[in-house]
């Protein structure tokens, strides 16, 4: 007999149709890679860290091939939160997609920026804060490590929205379990572990870094056993938290390792670059994992990880 799996799964209050997103900046803004990946297949589509202003990002060269991975940075490219709300919001809205907005600032004005403009809009269903990105000179991962700032930002982006508040961390944090308690106790719905870990490759014949910006964000199966650790040891120490794991997820096992390490939801990056209907393969393996395994509801999974 087949085993009917329910995949449908909960971020905190928020319900997803099943635990896979598309992570933010390796999706465009959800609507670029419909005829792979429908956005409203899956569990959510992280949209790219949206500024109050479009940005053109770093100079070029910004992306390198690593083995199992590739550094970036691209340094927060976007159209800006009113192209977005006007010319991508309303197509995903009508799909039904289920859209978490990544957003990004140099201050934390710009943070509240994004998240008024957004609040005007229907059809968001949460916001992820990317207080974590390595690329960038200001703002992202000031926030990120530092305890006392990430209160201060989240505390004034809780009294703006009653939508849930995702903070997603950096994995090059000094003390991540500080800055995940920080984020926690100022209202943040959920945790997304992690950002890219701070790089650097090197082009041998120019002696140069390989990216414009010398150091860059590592991401890809190369990174999974390190963002695995970290999801395991924020959810041993905050076991109430939703977390949303991240970090090298190609295949559908990935996501069940996720899943057993503490996170309620995964999203997948990188892989996408490889295979633009990553996302959607991760899915069905993840649904065919859970019926050769006899799981019947994904959920059982999370935090399944048997320690000793
Ligand atoms: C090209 C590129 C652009 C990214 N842009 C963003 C971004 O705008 N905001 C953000 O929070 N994370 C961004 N990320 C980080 C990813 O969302 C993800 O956290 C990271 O790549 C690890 O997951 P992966 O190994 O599955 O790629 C970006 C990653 C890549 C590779």
């Amino acid at each position: 007999m087949v085993t009917v799996v329910q995949l449908a799964t909960q971020v905190g209050s928020l319900t997803l149709r099943n635990p896979v997103l598309a992570a933010s900046g390796t999706f465009g803004y959800g609507l670029e890679l419909v005829d792979f990946c429908p956005p409203e297949a899956l569990g959510g589509v992280v949209t790219k860290g949206l500024s109050p202003r479009p940005r053109a990002g770093n100079p070029t060269p910004r992306i390198v091939e690593t083995p199992a991975g590739m550094i970036n940075s691209i340094g927060l490219q976007n159209i800006g939160v009113e192209a977005f709300c006007t010319q991508v919001l309303p197509a995903l809205r009508q799909r039904g997609a289920t859209v978490v907005v990544n957003v990004f600032g140099e201050t934390e004005e710009e943070y509240a920026t994004v998240v008024e403009r957004l609040e005007r809009e229907d059809g968001v269903a949460a916001y992820e804060l990317n207080v974590s990105c390595p690329n960038v000179g200001k703002g992202g991962m000031e926030f990120g490590h530092d305890p006392s700032s990430l209160d201060l930002l989240v505390r004034m982006l809780r009294r703006l929205t009653r939508r849930p508040l995702w903070v997603k961390l950096s994995p090059n944090a000094p003390h991540l379990l500080a800055v995940a308690e920080a984020a926690l106790a100022a209202g943040a719905d959920a945790l997304t572990l992690v950002n890219t870990f701070r790089a650097l490759a090197i082009d041998a014949k120019k002696r140069r870094p390989a990216v414009a910006t010398g150091f860059g964000g590592l991401s890809g199966p190369a990174i999974k056993p390190l963002a695995l650790r970290l999801v395991w040891e924020v959810h041993r120490a905050f076991p109430q938290a939703p977390l949303v794991g991240i970090g090298g997820v190609l295949t559908g096992e990935d996501a069940v390792e996720f899943l057993l390490a503490g996170a309620c939801a995964v999203q997948v990056g990188t892989a996408t670059f490889r295979n633009p209907a990553a996302c959607l393969e991760v899915v069905q393996q993840l649904q065919a994992f859970c019926q050769r395994e006899g799981v019947e509801d994904v959920r059982e999974l999370i935090g399944g990880l048997r320690w000793r």
